[in-house]
């Protein structure tokens, strides 16, 4: 198969590629396009067979849900059960938007394999000019997880996708580099009160000024079994290991000494501020006081990684407020745990 990746400017009317991604997902195919977030991999989620093509295509365990889009809000009474109020508002306040809300699912509605071994499901409406077109004129809901191969950081940038997919997916539609750069955020509106399963653009502290007390993510993951099951996969690593750092200057060029002593090549992911040519590699992901820009660029960065000739990467530790907890929630996954000592 091979991959055609077609630009759809977001200022012209491409109202014939449009309609070929739809006629591709209407006869049961996969298409690749960007929302407000990153590139998904979308299927018609009540095709079961087309559903399957999303888990081949990335090499995704079939145990993982996927999260629904859907172009309009009206659409979320086909699908959820029990709409509370507290889901309202937040539907209300962020739709469309980067927020992902897990309802109790109305059963024989989406496709088996799109929720597999969950009763529930993920509903999300995106704000970006191309996928809401596609999904409106589609006028069918998409199942879209992250386009990238299973394990690999999301793609950011339609190059990302056609990296990891080509030959395995007959479409991407370009929009550009995406804006927020991290998946959504993803809140379980089923249980009281609602725990956020991921966090993302949209921060807790957002989540509250509109409803209130609400669980925090990383109060949700260290529980035994992940309520979220894609958060126990390994995630979003490039091929050598990712070590963090603390942000500062002089630890960092003493650790770049130490590696240059011992003979190893670093990539270095950090703010403008810490740039340094003591670096084999130095990838500047944005002002250090601006973590929306450091999130949008973060895994472009860890995938230019993997064009280096480095044995391992420091990435340098961002603040934990606002995104910032979405920032370091994927850092810490890309790292694995390891963290920079000397
Ligand atoms: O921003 C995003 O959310 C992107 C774009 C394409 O919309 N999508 C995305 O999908 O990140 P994916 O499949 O890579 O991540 C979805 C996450 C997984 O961790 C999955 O386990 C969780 O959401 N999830 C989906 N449906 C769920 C459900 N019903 N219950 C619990 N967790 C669910
Ligand atoms: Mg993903």
């Amino acid at each position: 198969m091979k991959t055609k990746v077609v630009k759809v400017d977001n200022s012209m009317d491409n109202l014939e590629e449009y309609q070929q991604a739809v006629d591709m997902l209407k006869s049961g195919e996969v298409v690749a396009f960007p929302t407000e977030t990153v590139y998904g991999l979308g299927a018609v989620a009540t095709d079961e067979q087309a559903v399957a093509k999303i888990y081949e295509a990335k090499g995704r365990p079939s145990d993982n849900p996927l999260i629904v889009h859907i172009g309009t809000k009206e659409e979320v009474e086909k699908y959820a059960l029990h709409i509370s109020e507290l889901a309202e508002k937040l539907m209300e306040a962020f739709w469309p938007g980067p927020l992902t809300l897990i309802f109790d699912q109305i059963p024989n509605q989406i496709a088996k394999n799109a929720t597999p071994d969950v009763q529930t499901v993920g509903l999300r409406m995106p704000d970006h000019p191309v996928a809401l077109k596609l999904l409106q004129i589609l006028k069918l809901p998409l199942a879209a997880p992250s386009a990238n191969r299973s394990g690999k950081p999301s793609p950011t940038e339609a190059a990302h996708v056609e990296k990891d997919l080509q030959g395995r997916i007959p479409l991407v539609l370009d929009g550009g580099q995406t804006g927020v750069g991290l998946e959504s955020t993803v809140i379980d509106m089923t249980v009281t009160p609602p725990a956020i399963l991921r966090p993302g653009g949209i921060t807790k502290e957002m989540i509250e000024a509109i409803i209130g007390p609400v669980e925090a993510a990383h109060e949700t993951e260290t529980k035994e079994a992940p309520r979220s099951p894609g958060m126990k996969y390994a995630h979003y690593a490039p091929e050598a290991p990712v070590y963090l750092i603390e942000a500062n200057q002089e630890k960092l060029e003493q650790a770049l000494l130490a590696y240059e002593i011992k003979g190893q090549k670093v990539a270095v992911i950090g703010p403008d501020e810490l740039e340094t040519t003591q670096a084999n590699w130095y990838f500047s992901i944005g002002a250090s006081g601006n973590i929306e820009q450091m999130a949008t660029n973060l895994y472009k960065a860890l995938r230019q990684c993997d064009g280096t000739a480095a044995d391992l990467i420091l990435a340098v530790e961002t603040t934990y407020e606002g995104v910032g907890e979405a920032f370091m929630n994927r850092l810490a996954k890309a790292a694995n745990g390891r963290r920079y000592t000397n």
